[in-house]
Parts: C-alpha cells; sequence; structure tokens
C-alpha cells in the first residue's frame, strides 16, 4: 500500500489497523461542542477597537477570525484549487515530492515525519514548503497544476502582509518599540497543506495528532469541511468552517514575547466521513538563532520566561512531542513565574 493517503484507491471501505488510535486517544463518536471563535473585521475603521479585539482574543482564547483581511477572495479560492489540484495529480507525480527529510524545504510526506516509528499513523497527507524569500523557493514547487507557482506565489505574499498587520496589532497593544517584528523574528515563511481523504469512521482516527503551533503567528484557510477542534477548559471543541475568513493562531513565541499574556491553545484535527478536507496554513518563523524573550516594554523586570533561541526552544519541543507549554518547562524562569498561573 502506498505511504500517501491520496494515492489510495477510493473511496476507503475499511480503515487498515495501523490507523486505529486507543480508546484513550480517539475522539469517540460524541459530539462536540461548538466553540464560539471571534470574528474581526480588519475593515473596521475604529483601529483602537480592532487592536482591542485582537488583544483580547489573544489573551482569552488564542484564537481568532478575522474578514475583510485584504486577501482577494478570488485568490483564496484559486489557491485551494491548486492545492485540491495538486492533490488529485497522478500517485507517480505526488511521489515526486514524497520526503520525510526535515531539512528538504519542499516535501510531501503522510501522517507525521515520524511515520516509519510511530505505532499508529494520523489520517493525513501533508505538503510543506518554504515561501520566503520567493526567488529563493519557488522553483523547488510543484509546477503541476501548471498555474501552481503563480497562484501560491501571489497567496504567499499576501498573507503575509496579513500577518505582518496583525503583528503591527498586536505589537500596538503590547506596547512594543516600533517595528518589533521586523528581520530575523519573521525571517522565515512556511506554507504547511493537510489533505484528508473521507475517512470511514472519525471515531477512531486523527487527522493531526495534539500540537501548539511553535511558530511566531499563522494563519489558516479551511475549505467547507469540519475537521479543526481546539482544547478549551479541558474539552474539545469544534471550529466552524468559514471558507471566507482567515483564521490567526498567535503562535508559542507570541505566549512568550506577551510574557506569558496570550494563549497558544492545543489543537489537532479529526476526520471527515463523507468529504475530502484541505486546509493551508501559513506559518511566519524566527531564525533559528534569535533569541525569543519576554518583551521588556511589556514584561519589565518581571520575566516569566528566560531568553531562548528558537532553535533550543525547537528542539525541546519536539522532544516534548509537539505539546509547547512542556518545551517551555525548560525555560521557566523560577522567581518571578511563582505568582502566576502559566505552567
Ligand atoms: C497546523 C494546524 C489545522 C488544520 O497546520 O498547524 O493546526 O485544520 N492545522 O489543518
Ligand atoms: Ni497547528
Amino acid at each position: 500500500m502506498d505511504i500517501l493517503m491520496s494515492n489510495w484507491c477510493k473511496p476507503v471501505e475499511e480503515i487498515p489497523e495501523k490507523y486505529i488510535f486507543s480508546v484513550e486517544k480517539r475522539p469517540g463518536s460524541h459530539d462536540f461542542p461548538v466553540m464560539n471563535i471571534p470574528l474581526i473585521d480588519l475593515q473596521n475603521p475604529n483601529r483602537p477597537q480592532i487592536i482591542q479585539q485582537i488583544f483580547d482574543a489573544c489573551q482569552e482564547f488564542g484564537i481568532f477570525q478575522v474578514i475583510n483581511h485584504g486577501v482577494p477572495a478570488s485568490l483564496m479560492e484559486e489557491t485551494m484549487k491548486a492545492m485540491k489540484g495538486f492533490f488529485a495529480t497522478s500517485p507517480e507525480h505526488k511521489s515526486s515530492f514524497y520526503s520525510t527529510d526535515m531539512t528538504k524545504k519542499c516535501r510531501l510526506y503522510s501522517s507525521t515525519l515520524n511515520y516509519q516509528s510511530e505505532d499508529v499513523h494520523y489520517w493525513r497527507d501533508n505538503l510543506t514548503h518554504h515561501c520566503h524569500p520567493l526567488q529563493h523557493h519557488i522553483h523547488l514547487w510543484p509546477q503541476n497544476p501548471s498555474n501552481y507557482r503563480e497562484v501560491v506565489g501571489e497567496y504567499s505574499i499576501e498573507t503575509k502582509k496579513l500577518m505582518l498587520r496583525i503583528l503591527e496589532a498586536i505589537s500596538e497593544g503590547l506596547g512594543l518599540k516600533p517595528k518589533y517584528f521586523d528581520g530575523e523574528i519573521i525571517k522565515s515563511q512556511g506554507l504547511s497543506v493537510n489533505h484528508h481523504i473521507p475517512c470511514p469512521d472519525p471515531s477512531l482516527t486523527l487527522g493531526m495528532p495534539l500540537h501548539t503551533d511553535p511558530n511566531l503567528i499563522t494563519t489558516l484557510q479551511q475549505c467547507s469541511v469540519l475537521g479543526l477542534q481546539v482544547l478549551r477548559h479541558h474539552q474539545w471543541m469544534d471550529v466552524e468552517p468559514n471558507p471566507a475568513a482567515f483564521l490567526v493562531i498567535p503562535g508559542f513565541q507570541l505566549k512568550v514575547i506577551s510574557n506569558g499574556r496570550f494563549s497558544s491553545p492545543v489543537h489537532r484535527v479529526v476526520t471527515h466521513s463523507r468529504e475530502a478536507r484541505t486546509t493551508i496554513g501559513s506559518f511566519l518563523i524566527p531564525s533559528p538563532e534569535i533569541v525569543i524573550e519576554p518583551a521588556e516594554e511589556y514584561a519589565g523586570d518581571r520575566p516569566v520566561y528566560k531568553g531562548f533561541t528558537y532553535e533550543e526552544f525547537f528542539s525541546c519541543f519536539i522532544r516534548s512531542n509537539c505539546e509547547a507549554d512542556a518545551a517551555l518547562a525548560f525555560f521557566k524562569n523560577e522567581t518571578n513565574s511563582k505568582s502566576t498561573t502559566l505552567l
């Protein structure tokens, strides 16, 4: 059987045993409550209100949606079409992108990068590539569909602009110095496309492990199929897709920079019984060498975390099974964190 699920003969009638999670880990067959996620209109002429709404959403939920975000609807549709088109290309074409080598700047894989060693596989294929600077990476991207590079190139530029706009509002909300989010802290941009084929029994499988986004900030474009869940007050909740909006997830580095004020929620993906699901994540990622620490302007002399390089954090993150709070325990500043309920 092909490792890539999108190369399997459809539809799948029986779940291969390797994809069935233990009773403790599987989502089960009950209904999940829907999370009421803040919806923020970026065209609101009242800018202080936008800044406050973003600040409140980062603090209270660690996830929000933006509309009137400046990325043209036609570009979002074309990009989604290009991604679905890529996953519908021939098995030979897709297999030519297959790799679990993390250093590869454009790779297609299935489940996780630990496919060979993991006990149970996640129900997903994933295409990941770097986007910035475009001219260093675009030649590695797919050329089938034929407009992939053109459309996705424009999309990556537009989503970067959007993430920078949101970071600017966050910076103002936290009272940071101008251009705090510039240069090395936003050095790389990645694109990560999840594709999940229909699964005959979603109660037994998972489309993506529970994790926190380790980077600076993420935008996510979802198709109309339900799948993303956020852990809130110890309860998994569904995030209803809004294909016209972008979901924004402040990454874990923003939690550190805000001295623990912002949340960076644990989330996962469940599967769908009838429809394939595709999502497009855009990530801004600090350079490995940059030191991330609570912003002095905000934390004053009470930083609850020690500074660390992004590289140091990332290696702890991988060792902590992609649970950033566990990774962060390595960098906790004992003297100042006692008064908080952060970890
Ligand atoms: C991610 C992620 C969720 C989704 O890529 O980090 O959480 O719905 N994706 O695909
Ligand atoms: Ni995520």
